[in-house]
């Protein structure tokens, strides 16, 4: 299994790769390749619940997935979100809701958004009672509504300046990885090249130490997928061919045969 030291000193040496799933299953087939990061990400609540973004999901319903995930993968470096309002409130509830999803997933570390003073405290808090954390800036969805809609961010010179700011102000407090998300190229390479720890981006081009996609996205699973997203499979259209067959089978009495009877 990959350990938060082997994933850091990959920065500037190799690109680190992270996908997230949802389900015992998925894990386990992402299990047997060399993905470094399982990611239990609240964009469960728009890709596995179907709602319209991530605000509903609950600190249940995460840990509910991540211990699907972690008895699917058993040697992955998972990391879970925080999910909306468990990481808002006060850092010793961030710390409370994170020791939960430790202790009850067996997962390694967890990711929250955002660089304000609670989030910034959080970090502290959480590093230093051993939870790894994740920072994740950009476009951060818990905020949708704040950031009027699914938007690149850090697109004048404020808001680069800012951004670049808060990464480190992340790092300073103890995260040991950064999630960009929609943000442009230029500016996710130089805050990489700005920070010690890696950063791994979604929607923020090639300079990152590492890219993570929405499993369903990259699989062809999930229509909505937005442009930045690489599909590597169209397992839609397998699904459907093989639900066609299936129909057509039992249809014309060719399934069960034999073969598949007692
Ligand atoms: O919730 C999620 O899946 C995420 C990734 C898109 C980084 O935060």
């Amino acid at each position: 299994m990959e350990t938060l030291a082997k994933l850091q000193a990959k920065k500037n040496q190799e690109k680190i790769t992270m996908l997230t799933v949802y389900s015992a299953a998925l894990a386990a087939v992402f299990n047997k390749t060399a993905v470094e990061i399982l990611l239990v990400g609240d964009s469960l609540g728009t890709v596995f619940q179907g709602r319209e973004n991530t605000l509903s999901v609950t600190l249940d319903e995460m840990i509910y997935h991540a211990q699907a995930v972690r008895r699917g993968a058993p040697d992955k470096f998972i990391a879970v979100d925080l999910p909306f309002m468990s990481s808002q409130v006060s850092a010793e509830k961030t710390l409370l809701n994170a020791g939960q999803i430790i202790k009850q997933t067996g997962a390694n570390a967890v990711k929250l958004e955002g660089a304000d003073k609670v989030t910034l405290e959080s970090v502290r808090r959480l590093t230093a009672a051993g939870i790894p954390v994740i920072g994740h800036l950009g476009f951060t969805p818990q905020s949708v509504h704040i950031l009027s809609g699914y938007k690149v961010q850090g697109r004048d010179a404020a808001a680069a300046k800012k951004l670049k700011t808060d990464a480190k102000l992340l790092e300073k407090a103890g995260a040991f990885m950064l999630v960009l998300e929609m943000a442009p190229a230029k500016l996710a390479g130089a805050i990489t090249r700005a920070l010690k720890i890696p950063t791994i981006g979604i929607g923020a081009g090639a300079g990152c130490d590492g890219q993570v996609l929405v499993c369903d996205d990259m699989l062809g699973l999930y229509p909505g997928a937005p442009r930045f997203v690489k599909r590597y499979a169209e397992l839609d259209q397998t699904i459907t061919q093989a639900v066609e067959k299936y129909i057509a089978e039992v249809k014309r009495g060719k399934f069960p045969d034999t073969a598949h009877s007692f």
